[in-house]
């Protein structure tokens, strides 16, 4: 690929959570993507923090499998942008456990990311590794130096309290790291087919793997303006779903689908179907793609192999750098 000049290092990351779906697209992949022509990127794959809220770990390598065909699919070039499991950097857990004693326990207590999740979980009691999540993620970002973060919003407190923790380290020890800054997507939250966020664990995804078919019978239950019952009532588009869907995907022809189920002209059996068209255009070429990449694992097991080298590098370096600062060893 072609690089203009590099304006810096990002370091994106997300935990294993198997076949992406448009949620992962929109608020993620897509923007990889795009940033890696300005950037340098680096992609981890964070199976560490995949084991705060779940213990199982024998899904976790087909996960793995399956997010990075999907990564691949979608344009990650990993010849320019390595791609790596955390867990295989020891690096991490050093500057991790360094990073520790660089913030209180009254500041991550305060993490709205948390307080959503446990609340959304129901969970009762959290685990010290959970609570500590953030430091583990700015110890993944300051690992590589990275300069920019690109997240949906739900992430973008934790990068603020990895440019607290880094600038806590660059005033106690020296400068070694850059403060690092949030991209937030433009569609941050893509709604799932229930309105709420879309989610593998909530189950209402529409994912970058899904047949034509799948997608148009997973519309067909979700849900529209509960105000237009039959082809004719006028609807309202800015509080259907479908439409925030058409936003997203058919934006050459949104003034024209608003303009029909506001008059009452579409009907959602019809606005469905082109919606579910709309994402196929998008999908079908990734799924081609995919089905490469996942009928050939070696490759993928090599590409990830090759990005965990060139990572390694990396996190050795800045190790160094942090020791020699501290004056450890
Ligand atoms: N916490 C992120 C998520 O759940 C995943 C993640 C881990 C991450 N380490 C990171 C994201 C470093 C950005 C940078 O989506």
């Amino acid at each position: 690929m072609p690089k203009t000049k590099i304006r810096g290092r990002i370091l994106s990351g997300m935990r294993p959570t198997g076949k992406m779906h448009l949620g992962n697209y929109v608020g993620a992949l897509e923007n990889w993507v795009a940033l890696q022509k300005e950037y340098e990127n680096f992609h981890l794959i964070a199976d560490y923090h995949a084991l705060t809220t779940n213990l199982a770990t024998s899904d976790i390598w087909q996960n793995t499998f399956e997010m990075v065909c999907d990564w691949l699919a979608v344009g990650i070039d990993p010849a320019h942008s390595p791609i790596f499991r955390q867990s295989r950097i020891k690096e991490h857990c050093e500057l991790h456990l360094i990073f520790s004693m660089l913030i209180t326990t009254a500041r991550l207590e305060r993490n709205p990311t948390l307080k959503e999740q446990v609340r959304d979980l129901n969970m009762e009691n959290i685990v010290y590794g959970h609570l500590g999540y953030p430091v583990l993620q700015a110890a993944d970002i300051l690992l590589y130096k990275g300069d920019v973060v690109p997240v949906g919003e739900d992430q973008a407190p934790h990068v603020e309290i990895t440019r607290e923790i880094a600038r806590r380290f660059n005033s106690q020890y020296s400068t070694v790291f850059p403060i690092p800054e949030t991209k937030l997507t433009q569609f941050a939250r893509l709604p799932g087919l229930d309105g709420n966020k879309m989610s593998k664990s909530l189950g209402n995804t529409i994912l970058l793997s899904d047949s034509l078919n799948d997608i148009k019978s997973k519309l067909r239950k979700a849900i529209t303006d509960p105000q237009k019952i039959r082809r004719g009532d006028p609807g309202h588009p800015e509080v259907c779903l479908v439409f925030t869907y058409h936003q997203k995907f058919s934006p050459a022809a949104i003034e024209t689908i608003s303009a029909g189920c506001s008059s009452g002209q579409l009907g959602c059996v019809e606005c469905k179907e082109r919606c579910a068209g709309a994402i196929n255009t998008l999908t079908e070429p990734y799924r081609q793609r995919r089905n490469e990449f996942a009928t050939h694992p070696d490759s993928v097991q090599d590409i990830i192999a090759d990005g965990e080298k060139r990572a390694r590098i990396v996190a050795t370096a800045t190790m160094q750098e942090v020791r020699a600062a501290m004056q450890l060893g």
